[in-house]
């Protein structure tokens, strides 16, 4: 059984410690929670991402209770994560949510999701996109420039209806752990300038069909320097102080997402320091403070479930792909690999790999792990970005999701077989 009871925000939560994931060792053989990995897989095959609830829950707590000077909001932000099942346990634990898409649109409605609890980010929301995201009545649309605004104004006023904006702001901070997640410097697509948001804050405030209720900003994810966050924070201040001077009163400001978690063993940013220097630096203001944390939620809930296949040299060939997990591939980045099962082998440095034809398809390069053909691996640390990136290149079906809830486990998605690989597309037959 793991502690629950001596658990407070201020617990260094993202550690690699068997207290804090729920991934943990048994005489010699991995549990998730009360569950022997080797029973999952038994049951539901391999690949398979497995889930921890407990974990997921754990993490949401960690930002939820850590307010105390500002009322606060947790978005979670879909794009991690975004089986129902699991949003479903992230609205019970309260969180909101940050969507990017019609479609996670309709995975959070699905999952029940509290309208007034819903932001719509991304530069290129669709007329359909904002349509839906007005008739569902959610909190906000996160504005990311000009032609974006006007569009939605077009649409308010089509539908005779008042659409709630945010303005993002792109406060020109270079923070991030890799080129493609950086989201905040001026040469980056994401928001608009200081100058651009003061001017959309006043097109909303003249406007009958849009009701500006918040300012945000996001400066990308896998972040480990708190001065990132606070730098983007004290100029969100200062545009605060702005609208103040303008006699315009704003619900909310939000920070985004980004907090780093531990890959590599590396010090992390808890919640609980991120959200005080917050409070600290917006002490005395009104606002609610709301959070859109994706990776820190459940990157460390998910754990990915691969069979070696062949041992081949100094290759792993497992069952598992690029297709299923992107990204050792996308990124470089690393993943640590536990076997299922402790064996006294001899362990060597191994390339984890997986049969696609593509040199770039690897879970992991040069770890040092004892394991042989047949033998079960947990790839860890892939409950966010993982099976929300997987395709079925080389026409691979994708892979089961399990959630474990202490000793019990449910299957969350099946387990893609190959009709339906084909079933969306026309047979022409004889015509071609
Ligand atoms: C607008 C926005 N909010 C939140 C997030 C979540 O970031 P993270 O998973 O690093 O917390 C992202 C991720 O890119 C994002 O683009």
């Amino acid at each position: 059984m793991w502690n629950e009871g001596t658990y407070s925000p201020r617990d260094n939560f993202f550690n690699i410690n068997p207290v804090m994931d729920h991934f943990n060792y048994k005489k010699g053989k991995l549990f998730a929670e009360e569950v022997s990995i080797e029973e999952i897989a038994n049951k539901f095959g391999t690949p398979s991402y497995i889930y921890s609830k407990a974990t997921l829950e754990r993490h949401a707590k960690a930002y939820i209770d850590s307010f105390q000077s500002m009322k606060g909001l947790i978005c979670f932000s879909v794009k991690a994560l975004s089986n129902i099942s699991i949003l479903k346990i992230l609205k019970k634990a309260g969180c909101g949510f940050d969507i990017v898409s019609g479609g996670e649109l309709h995975r959070v409605i699905l999952a029940g999701a509290d309208p007034k609890k819903i932001i719509f980010s991304g530069v290129g929301k669709s007329r359909a996109e904002m349509a839906a995201g007005i008739n569902h009545n959610i909190l906000s649309f996160n504005i990311e420039s000009e032609p974006e605004l006007d569009r939605l104004k077009s649409v308010a006023r089509e539908m005779n209806k008042i659409a709630p904006v945010a303005i993002r702001f792109n406060p020109n901070v270079d923070a991030g752990a890799h080129e493609f997640t950086k989201t905040g410097r001026k040469s980056d697509k994401f928001g608009v300038s200081i100058e651009t948001a003061k001017n959309l804050v006043k097109e909303c405030n003249d406007s009958d069909n849009l009701n500006l209720v918040g300012l945000t900003c996001h400066i990308g994810s896998q972040i480990m320097e708190l001065e990132s966050f606070e730098d983007a924070a004290s100029q969100a201040l200062d545009l605060l102080i702005e609208l103040d001077k303008l006699n315009i009163n704003i619900d909310f400001i939000d920070m985004g997402g980004g907090l780093g978690v531990n890959y590599i063993g590396e010090e992390t940013i808890q919640p609980f320091e991120l959200i005080q220097s917050y409070e600290k630096i917006f002490k005395g203001r009104d606002e609610i403070l709301i959070l859109e944390p994706g990776r820190s939620i459940s990157a460390n809930a998910g754990i990915m479930l691969a069979k070696v296949e062949y041992k081949k040299d100094d290759f792993l060939i497992t069952d598992a792909a690029m297709n299923d997990l992107l990204r050792p591939a996308l990124y470089d980045a690393h993943h640590d690999i536990w076997p299922v099962e402790k064996n006294d082998n001899l362990a060597s440095n191994v390339n984890v790999v997986g049969p696609i034809c593509e040199t770039g398809d690897f879970l992991a390069k040069d770890i040092n792990i004892a394991a042989s053909e047949n033998d079960l691996l947990a790839v860890r640390t892939v409950g966010a970005y993982g099976s929300v990136m997987s395709s079925n290149y080389n026409s691979r079906p994708r892979a089961a999701e399990v959630l474990v809830d202490r000793k019990n486990f449910y299957l969350i998605r099946k387990r893609e077989d190959h009709s339906i690989l084909t079933s969306l597309e026309e047979g022409l037959d004889d015509q071609i």
